[in-house]
């Protein structure tokens, strides 16, 4: 079954926040944000915005009635600024006027006066300084200075990735409508359902029962509508204190310089071999750009610590992760949640290990690939590894060592076009490694006329969660998908709901639905039965919205019976909790079993390099990826190739560049993100046959954020193709922009 939004998607049908019938008497808001990146205010001045036209209101925060607080996880990040600033784009003032336009036009009037102090840009300058947010971590196994001390081969460097905007269709925005006895309803594009409803709650000082939030579907969000909730707690400040409906709508260029993206790495790394090429030690240090405020950053950071080894087995490691602070707007999560900055090192540092040796980097790489019973540096011992799987699968596909022996040869012979290949091995632990975000439930409505309503905490963004939802709950009772609606994301019948983030949407709200559908399916059989005299209710089956006896179907179906339960006084409702099972993370060691279970994958990436003009074209990309017994195919299919186009895109084009004041200089029309031309000629997507996976529901494996990884081929390819050219240079860093492979070559 496809993408059950699909069809109303493409003719422009289906409802996002600003499509939501404007109610009568909306206003708009703007923010007014910092022009400084650091600083100290002395003064504001809001008279000229309060009497523009059109204007209702200019709010500080001197009007917030409760706590001015958005922090995610740290309460250090103002709604809005109090006497001092810390980057460009924050928030200061709240304008409400009649249109958005006028809004827009009064918030340029307001001024400041803020005292300009020294800002820090570089996240390597911030951690010599001191400035970081929480502790730096460490995460050690085994004794990597006696391992160097075995290596043949060391090799050891610095090498850097840049950030990334998330640039989904829809920029961040929200409608409050005040309601009676002093509710409010807030509807919101926001993958955070409960943390979002929490923080409305704390900043208008109401409790949360007064505050409905909900969530219809999301036009993209990538992770950039998991923490900050500025942008939607703003509107509800306004709509609360004027009792009036507010709306809030970023423009384009105000989400890309305000809000937060991907974070940047720097990376110090150092890794050693034995004279067969297997790894024996490996020390990376991981410096994350994090922005002015922790926002989700530690929680990022981890997850590049966890996955610091990569697909490899790697005996002895030892990863330090800081979070610096910087004066950039807060950066915050984006799909894959710090794994491709995590892994990119690894990575990175075997092609370097390759070159050295003078070797085929893909068969270093095959050599050291996980296997069954190796134990992660967390101390989890693997099981059903499917990396070698996944690779083998591959290999019989493109041949993988014809394919480097092609490439070689092909070098040898052309001067002015190169080509490069490289293969990405994905290994990507799927649960929060916070272990308290594994939970979820399911609310789930039979109607007496058969119909069903299910209702999760997941949010639709694009990834089809819902219809996964639809699916299971379909299956689950025996009935037809048709049969099953997915209401909203709503605070009222869902409470405390964790985001829909770190790819475990369908596993944790799939699940609960699974279980309100068997709980309900349970209730159904017994009155089966007992309607139709049958003396025993394990031979009563639902399926294909029927009821069977020992296999044979009966005059009884779906919606008769569903009338009839209704009639005979049967709860047609279930709510039911699903909560991950032993999941566990020593937050100081981080030695647990932080993770379920694991997503695989590997591909092959093959570019052309065209050396006078410095440009190339990614020819082909062959993925094998392991999706468990997929729930959609074709939502599936769609995830990995969206997630690796992504990647490629992070990895080759989009650039972000800061002015030396700490300005976002890339708006929209300087920052590119891969366009249908980019897609490579050949895309070639497997589903891994053959994978099952006790530890999610209906043996599926979550697909959003891993295949993300394979993107990291587009760099690598480039590499490979650049150093055809030359070997006499530093390798430049990721992105690998046109700009950049041509000063490589010819500078
Ligand atoms: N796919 C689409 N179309 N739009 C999105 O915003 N977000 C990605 C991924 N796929 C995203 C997407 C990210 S960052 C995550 S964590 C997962 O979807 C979240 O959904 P899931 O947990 O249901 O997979
Ligand atoms: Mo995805 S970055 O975990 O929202």
């Amino acid at each position: 079954m496809k993408n059950n939004d699909m069809n109303m998607h493409v003719r422009g049908a289906s409802i996002f926040v600003d499509d939501i019938v404007t109610p009568e008497g909306c206003l708009h808001a703007a923010l007014y944000t910092s022009r400084v990146a650091r600083g100290i205010i002395h003064s504001l001045d809001i008279s000229k915005a309060a009497a523009a036209p059109g204007v209702v209101a200019v709010y500080t925060h001197r009007d917030i009635p409760g706590l001015n607080q958005v922090g995610h996880v740290s309460k250090d990040q103002p709604l809005l600024a109090v006497d001092k600033v810390e980057y460009i784009g924050q928030p200061i003032a709240l304008i409400v006027a009649q249109t958005r336009r006028q809004a827009l036009l009064a918030a340029k009037l307001v001024t400041a006066d803020i005292e300009q102090l020294e800002a820090v840009f570089d996240p390597r300058v911030a951690f010599e300084r001191g400035m970081i947010h929480g502790q730096k971590s460490i995460l050690v196994k085994g004794d990597t200075s006696a391992a160097f001390a075995k290596c043949k081969y060391i090799v050891q460097g610095t090498q850097s990735t840049g950030p990334q905007e998330h640039f989904y269709f829809e920029t961040q925005r929200a409608l409050a409508i005040p309601e009676e006895h002093g509710t409010i309803k807030v509807c919101a594009s926001s993958q955070s359902p409960g943390a979002f409803h929490r923080h409305i709650a704390e900043v208008l000082g109401i409790p949360q029962s007064k505050v409905e939030f909900d969530i219809r579907r999301l036009g993209g969000a990538f992770g950039g509508k998991e923490s900050t909730a500025v942008w939607v707690v703003a509107p509800a400040l306004a709509a609360f204190i004027l009792k009036k409906p507010v709306k809030l709508v970023l423009t384009r260029n105000e989400d890309i310089f305000t809000t937060g993206k991907r974070h940047a790495y720097e990376y110090d790394y150092k890794i050693g071999l034995d004279a067969e090429g297997n790894i024996l030690a490996y020390e990376v240090i991981l410096y994350q750009h994090a922005g002015a405020c922790a926002d989700i950053s530690i929680a990022v950071l981890t997850r590049s610590l966890l996955h610091a080894s990569g697909s490899y087995r790697v005996p002895n490691i030892s990863v330090t992760a800081v979070s610096c602070r910087t004066n950039i707007p807060p950066n915050n999560a984006f799909r894959g949640f710090g794994v491709p900055q995590g892994t990119f090192g690894i990575e990175y540092a075997i092609t370097k290990a390759a070159e050295i040796m003078g070797v085929d980097v893909t068969l270093l790489k095959h050599k050291n690939l996980l296997r069954d019973g190796d134990t992660l540096p967390y101390g989890m011992k693997l099981e059903k590894v499917n990396a070698i799987k996944c690779w083998e699968t591959l290999d019989k596909q493109v041949n993988i060592a014809q394919r480097y022996a092609e490439v070689e040869k092909y070098n040898m012979t052309h001067t002015d076009t190169k080509r490069g290949i490289a293969v990405i091995p994905v290994c990507f632990g799927i649960s929060f490694a916070q272990t308290a975000l594994n939970q979820a439930s399911s609310l789930v409505n039979i109607y007496v006329d058969g119909s069903v309503a299910v209702s999760t905490g997941a949010v639709e963004m694009g990834q089809g969660v819902n219809t996964k939802i639809q699916i299971i709950a379909a299956n689950t009772l025996g009935i037809s998908t048709e049969k099953v609606r997915l209401g909203t994301t709503n605070t009222l019948r869902i409470p405390n709901a964790s985001p829909t983030s770190a790819s475990t949407g369908a596993d944790l709200n799939g699940m609960a639905t699974k279980f309100a559908c068997e709980e309900l399916y349970t209730r159904l059989k017994k009155f089966a039965a007992k309607h139709l005299n049958h003396n025993n209710p394990d031979e009563i089956t639902l399926r294909d919205n029927a009821v069977y006896i020992n296999n044979k179907k009966t005059e009884l179906d779906w919606e008769k019976l569903v009338a009839a339960a209704q009639w005979a006084r049967i709860d047609l409702s279930c709510h039911a909790f699903y909560a991950t099972p032993n999941l566990h993370l020593d937050p100081k060691t981080f030695i647990g079993r932080p993770f379920a279970y694991y997503s695989y994958g590997t591909s092959l990436t093959s570019v052309i390099l065209d050396v006078r003009r410095g440009t190339y074209v990614f020819d082909g990309i062959d993925v094998v990826h392991d999706v468990g017994q997929t729930l959609s195919e074709a939502i599936d299919r769609g995830q990995v190739e969206g997630a690796v186009i992504q990647g490629m895109g992070w990895s080759t084009i989009e650039q972000i560049r800061y002015s030396s004041d700490g300005r976002v200089l890339t708006g929209v029309n300087a920052y590119k993100i891969p366009d249908i031309k980019f897609c490579p000629s050949h895309f070639k997507v497997t589903l891994l046959p053959n994978s099952d996976n006790p530890y999610a529901v209906c043996n599926s494996k979550a697909v959003g954020e891993p295949p993300f990884i394979h993107g990291l081929g587009a760099y690598f390819a480039i590499l490979h193709a650049l150093r055809a050219v030359r070997k006499d240079k530093e390798l430049p860093s990721l992105p690998l922009t046109p700009e950049k492979v041509f000063m490589y070559i010819h500078s």
